[in-house]
């Protein structure tokens, strides 16, 4: 088991469980799910991913103290924004109406929940802890997901396409920012960003809306205040 990782949680823990035995959950059943699956995000470690860190190979340089520190901070702000996506997934599913649909969801909630496991490992690598405010994250995400998918499907795939649009954008410009030398933060920052774009993509391809201008300038404000805060708590 990977260093720190005292919980182990199998790739598609975060599955939305529509169905038990068959039978189909009624609406309260698939609101504790989300509530138990909201616990499990941001109180206890994010566990085993299913797939190896991308850095798993990559030889550790020696950073000095502020490069180190730098570092945490951008990838404390991933890490939160991992939080957020299994927030948005979960609170899409949770109204979602076609099963098509939950089902790639699935599999994108699948791949980010291997995000925060490889953002957690590196943030631990370099000595620090996750942001505090994770049921902050969490919360805000979970509501807007399950908000913008009470709209209807086209709207909730939407909101995901513009969302890992500017994930992208965002990741692009921790590429940028990482020290040169820590290539073990920058190996998960850019297949991270790969499979963001995969996720944004598919979501177009699933007939996802495009968002009125100002609701794309809010998400961005919103983000704003996300990435600036966790940088530092
Ligand atoms: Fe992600
Ligand atoms: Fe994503």
């Amino acid at each position: 088991m990977p260093k720190g990782c005292g919980v182990y949680r199998p790739a598609g823990a975060f599955r939305y469980n529509r169905t038990v035995n068959n039978r189909e959950l009624s609406p309260v059943d698939r609101l504790l799910a989300s509530a138990n699956n909201a616990l499990r995000t941001v109180a206890t470690p994010a566990g085993r991913p299913a797939r190896p860190n991308p850095a798993e190979k990559v030889g550790d340089r020696d950073l000095t103290s502020k490069q180190k520190t730098h570092a945490a901070g951008l990838m404390r702000v991933n890490h939160a924004g991992e939080i957020a996506a299994q927030a948005l997934y979960q609170g899409h599913a949770t109204v979602a109406r076609d099963k098509g649909i939950e089902s790639q969801m699935q599999q994108a909630a699948d791949e980010e929940f291997d995000h925060l496991a490889w953002c957690e490992q590196r943030l631990e690598e370099l000595g620090e802890s996750p942001s505090r405010l994770a049921p902050i994250w969490y919360a805000g995400a979970f509501a807007i997901g399950a908000a913008s998918g009470l709209l209807g499907d086209k709207w909730s795939l939407g909101f995901i396409a513009e969302t890992e649009r500017q994930v992208c954008d965002h990741l692009d410009s921790h590429l940028e920012g990482l020290p040169v030398d820590d290539a073990r933060s920058r190996a998960i920052v850019e297949t991270m960003r790969d499979e963001e774009e995969e996720h944004g993509e598919n979501a177009v391809m699933a007939g996802a809306a495009e968002l009125p201008a100002p609701v794309k300038r809010l998400m961005q404000i919103t983000a704003k205040v996300m990435t600036r805060t966790a940088y530092w708590v």
